[in-house]
């Protein structure tokens, strides 16, 4: 690791339960090594019963910014001293900062998601987008999407989710966006007219590598499609979506933007994009074998 702790090193870390097989702290130990930051980031393996406790600590110990992932992403909300509009409107935080003990949160796999679009020279406005999921990253996208005045059709495993996301959107957006029950016929409806697709669900994702939530002949090169799973690097989604000549985005990419906008709000120094990437493709690697 070769980090120099000292007495003025600062502290980031990430709070989730499970923590361990995390890409987080490779990417940012990375991205303050290659900056000569006197910065840490430590995973911090937190149940749900000591969250409260836990966030308390941020403050006693005075820790500089935090990544809160699964399960916390919503309880972590009413722990802190203020959250931004966007992460209000989906409902969770991903990242806080701590200013002199106040604790602002903040929504970057929102923001994170736009970056990457931006960086693929993709822009939302006025697009067709199908997303499925309606879990905390789905809720993420959509508002993102929507933001940026795309048309989108969600569609989820429990139709009660995604209506509820619909109706949420629908308060805070003009865009059109409607839900569908989750089956082959309205799939194939919805991609008919749709130029991207993006996966929000966990189909797909190790150890169930062998799993898809599309039949591979509804995909086609009028599709751009982004897979936000990133457990393997390519999913059997991807590799489908490619060979039928669709462009196609991997969830390292999202990963990497959503950390890179914590990075920035910790430090509020431009983050270290490339190596970043490679530090968490890196780590990824690791975690195939
Ligand atoms: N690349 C990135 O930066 C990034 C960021 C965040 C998350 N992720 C990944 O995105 C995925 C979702 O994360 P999340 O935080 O949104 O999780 P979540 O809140 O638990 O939501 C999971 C979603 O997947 C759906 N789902 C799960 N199993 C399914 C199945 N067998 N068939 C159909 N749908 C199924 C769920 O549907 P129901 O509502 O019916 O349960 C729900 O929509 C995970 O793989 C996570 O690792 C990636």
């Amino acid at each position: 690791m070769n980090l120099e702790i000292n007495g003025k090193t600062k502290l980031c870390g990430l709070m989730g339960d499970p923590v361990e097989h995390s890409v987080s702290p490779a990417m940012h130990n990375a991205a303050f090594r290659a900056l000569g930051l006197d910065y840490a980031y430590l995973p911090f393996h937190v149940r749900r019963e000591d969250l409260a406790t836990a966030i308390a600590g941020v403050r006693a110990f005075n820790i500089r910014g935090l990544n809160i992932t699964i399960p916390h992403k919503i309880e972590a909300m009413g722990l802190l001293d203020e959250t931004d509009r966007p992460a209000r409107q989906i409902g969770a935080v991903n990242v806080v900062v701590n200013d002199c003990g106040r604790l602002s949160g903040f929504n970057t796999d929102a923001e994170g998601f736009l970056s990457m679009l931006t960086e693929h020279g993709i822009e939302p406005q006025g697009k067709n987008v199908v997303v499925l999921g309606a879990g905390g990253a789905a809720r993420a996208i959509c508002f993102a999407l929507a933001s940026r005045g795309a048309a989108l059709t969600i569609l989820n495993r429990t139709a009660a989710r995604a209506r509820a996301c619909v109706k949420d959107i629908a308060k805070a957006f003009s865009t059109q966006v409607n839900a569908l029950d989750l089956n082959r016929e309205n799939m194939a409806y919805a991609l008919q007219k749709a130029g991207m697709l993006v996966n929000a669900t966990s189909v797909g994702m190790l150890p169930d590598s062998g799993a898809t939530p599309v039949d591979s002949d509804l995909l086609g090169p009028h599709l751009t499609v982004v897979d936000i799973v990133y457990n393997p690097r390519q999913s059997r989604l991807l590799k489908e979506a490619s060979k039928a000549g669709a462009k196609i985005i991997n969830g390292l990419e999202m990963l990497t933007w959503q950390g890179a906008l914590a990075f920035e709000r910790w430090t509020g120094l431009q983050p270290p994009i490339d190596v970043m990437r490679r530090a968490a493709s890196a780590a990824l690697r690791q975690h195939e074998k």
